[in-house]
């Protein structure tokens, strides 16, 4: 889809609110503690767009990813597609909501059944969920093969004879058969070559410009997701850093987008000019800090950041949880 259809179709096809989900976990042999790993994530997806979800490993990426695709049930929030509230569905509509959420994994290797050929592993949601016949399944298959640039001749082929990149694609035509309004991708490229992620990424926004799909697009590498993000939301210890269009995230307000942009050479051009190291290690999530999560590893945190957890709030364009956020733009002036 074109920057202008874009524009034109705003229908919100994907939100979140206020999602959360803990896990109960083993401190020791006689003690139990709660890990936070979503803790109150809030977002709208709109029709045909990209959200990019990035920060380091821990953060709660694919936890979010779990709740999303419904493999896991929130603790807390809503998340709701087409406006339809999952928590209040029946069955049936779940079943129906599930079809339409789709998901991507890191590892198509792990994704694919290995005895199973991609005719099967693509007929089978076919057989399942429609009333098309062998002939007209064949066909859809052969279609779907093609168009993520896969030979149809290869359809009797099983996954290990297949590069990473192609099992890639055909993980990707397994999401997409279904025709669903939404695909959630959880590290997509991280497991293949460098030399072709740009081809799977580029895959990515064919489909989408073809079907209208919207995507929640999860990578640890804000490279990756630089050319296919429409937004972008930055999250740090389960909860949201920064959120807005990608143009308004490229000047970041939040130290930690900051300090991630720093690590990434080339990217965010307009924001090279200072340089921000992020320091320490990511605390453990069975011992939160107090007031701000990235207070101790923050070079702008203050007496307020250790005793005072920032809101989400509004600034400049984005959403963002940071006590100094206005500042934190207009320092290198
Ligand atoms: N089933 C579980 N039981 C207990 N803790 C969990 C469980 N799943 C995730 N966690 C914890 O929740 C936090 C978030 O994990 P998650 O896998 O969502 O992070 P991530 O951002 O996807 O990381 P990565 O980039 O490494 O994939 C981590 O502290 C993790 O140890
Ligand atoms: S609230 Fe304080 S510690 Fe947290 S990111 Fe902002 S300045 Fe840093
Ligand atoms: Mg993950």
């Amino acid at each position: 889809m074109n920057a202008v259809a874009k524009e034109i179709n705003q229908d919100v096809v994907f939100a979140a609110d206020n999602l959360a989900r803990y896990y109960t976990v083993k401190r020791s042999m006689f003690e139990q503690g709660t890990v936070k790993a979503l803790n109150g994530v809030s977002f709208e997806l709109k029709r045909g767009r990209t959200l990019a979800v990035v920060g380091e490993s821990g953060c709660g990426k694919s936890t979010l990813a779990r709740q999303l695709t419904m493999i896991e049930t929130p603790t807390s929030g809503r998340l709701l597609i087409d406006g339809e509230d999952v928590a209040g569905a029946s069955k049936e509509k779940i079943a129906h909501l599930r079809q339409r959420v789709q998901m991507v994994f890191q590892n198509p290797f792990a994704s694919l059944n290995p005895r199973k050929t991609i005719e099967q592993a693509l007929g089978e949601p076919l057989a399942i969920n429609t009333k098309l016949n062998a002939n007209e399944r064949a066909e859809r298959i052969a279609h779907m093969m093609r168009t993520v640039g896969l030979w149809p001749e290869h359809a009797s082929r099983y996954p290990h004879m297949f590069s990473g990149g192609q099992r890639q694609r055909v993980a990707i035509a397994r999401a997409m058969i279904l025709d669903p309004q939404i695909v959630v991708a959880d590290e997509p490229v991280s497991a293949i070559d460098v030399s072709i992620q740009a081809q799977i990424l580029n895959l990515f926004m064919d489909l989408q410009e073809r079907f209208g799909t919207s995507y929640v697009f999860i990578s640890h590498n804000l490279s990756v997701v630089e050319h296919i993000a429409d937004d972008v939301m930055v999250m740090y210890f389960g909860g949201i850093a920064e959120l807005g269009d990608k143009q308004t995230i490229a000047k970041p307000r939040h130290p930690y987008t900051r300090a991630l942009m720093s690590a990434t050479p080339a990217l965010f051009e307009e924001d090279r000019r200072i340089k921000i190291k992020l320091q320490g290690e990511i605390p453990s999530p069975l011992n939160p800090p107090s007031g701000c999560t990235f207070h101790q590893r923050c070079p702008y945190a203050i007496e307020r950041c250790r005793v005072e957890e920032p809101k989400l709030r509004v600034v400049d364009g984005r959403q963002v949880s940071c006590h100094r956020a206005e500042e934190v733009g207009d320092d290198e002036a």
